[in-house]
């Protein structure tokens, strides 16, 4: 007897098939590094952040611990009750101080936590009001812009948006605006945007914290074509495959590719991808910022800069931005 398991691909495989798919076919080929993300790659992530060469998440984390009090005094100025709403908010380790910070003020807030995993939504929704008994919490699991327009349907109270991490790096500067401007449709006049942006620095820092002596990102990136493997029946032989990645001072793109180490064909369900020999796939932007850029990026997007915080080596920035 044998038995055929007939997979029935769910929306989000289908997706992740057809965008993956899209990618290799392009002229040059590319892939989504929102793929980057299955369990193996958060585990290859959290190893990323911990690294000596990753300087964005310490400089960060030490502007929340050293400046939540500031922070929450900028966003608390007018005294009115608002909502915060946290985009990609993860294990909440940055941003719990800032809601410390906030409960200690006493401010009238409700935290809105937005998040496309829902294992991340409830976690925090259960472990966060062992930490703050007094917050008043609503995970929301989906598509940010999807879960932001719930968010203003749910209350009338003013918004008070975090958008952390750098994430806004992984977009190109045009795909950065046109976010920006998306959000701020969503949002009312004097509503705040709480961002954080990579700042331009000494260009081998920057390549460094890409291209680590231990080769963590080198297999972070790797992880997806395994993905692809184990997810989409591709056939990739992973070690035909090389990182590589660049940054550009002029442009502050910091970008990665992997390169085919010899002509080769690759099987996706059915469909065939021909690499010639040192043929890239470009996998992720993660583009850094001057002050000049940032207010630029702001003006563009229809908001007004209201105040800026920088860790003490000036790596990193959160800026307050409010909607004109
Ligand atoms: C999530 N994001 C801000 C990271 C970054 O720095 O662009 C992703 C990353 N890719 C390689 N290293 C870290």
């Amino acid at each position: 007897m044998s038995i055929t398991t007939i997979e029935i691909p769910t929306d989000n495989k289908m997706q992740f098939l057809q965008e993956t798919l899209i990618g290799l076919k392009s002229e040059p080929k590319f892939m989504l590094s929102k793929y980057f993300y299955d369990a193996t790659g958060d585990r290859i992530f959290q190893q990323i952040m911990d690294m000596e060469e990753y300087y964005l998440t310490n400089a960060e984390m030490e502007i929340l611990q050293n400046q939540s009090a500031q922070l929450s005094e900028a966003i608390s100025a007018d005294g009115t009750a608002f909502d915060l709403i946290e985009l990609g908010a993860g294990d909440a380790t940055k941003s719990i101080h800032l809601l410390k910070s906030l409960l200690d003020a006493e401010m009238e807030f409700s935290y809105f936590p937005i998040d496309i995993s829902e294992h991340v939504i409830a976690d925090l929704e259960e472990n966060l009001p062992k930490k703050l008994p007094a917050l008043d919490i609503t995970g929301l699991n989906g598509d940010y812009f999807d879960m932001l327009k719930k968010a203003t349907e749910l209350s009338d109270r003013r918004k008070v948006v975090l958008f952390m991490g750098a994430n806004i790096g992984n977009m190109t500067v045009a795909d950065a605006e046109s976010f920006c401007f998306s959000l701020k449709k969503l949002l009312s006049p004097n509503d705040l945007l709480i961002i954080g942006f990579d700042l331009k620095k000494n260009p081998q820092q920057i390549l460094a914290a890409y291209n680590d002596k231990g080769g963590i990102t080198r297999s972070f990136n790797l992880n997806l074509l395994q993905r692809i493997n184990n997810e989409l029946n591709g056939d990739f032989n992973v070690d035909q495959f090389e990182h590589y990645a660049s940054y550009d001072p002029a442009t502050g793109a910091c970008k990665s590719y992997l390169i085919s180490l010899k002509k080769q064909i690759v099987n996706i369900r059915h469909q065939v991808i021909h690499f010639a020999e040192n043929e890239y796939i470009f996998m992720e932007i993660s583009q850094k910022y001057s002050l000049g850029d940032i207010d630029q990026l702001a003006a563009k997007a229809g908001f007004t800069p209201v105040q800026r915080f920088f860790d003490k080596n000036r790596y990193f920035v959160d800026a307050i931005w409010r909607v004109d």
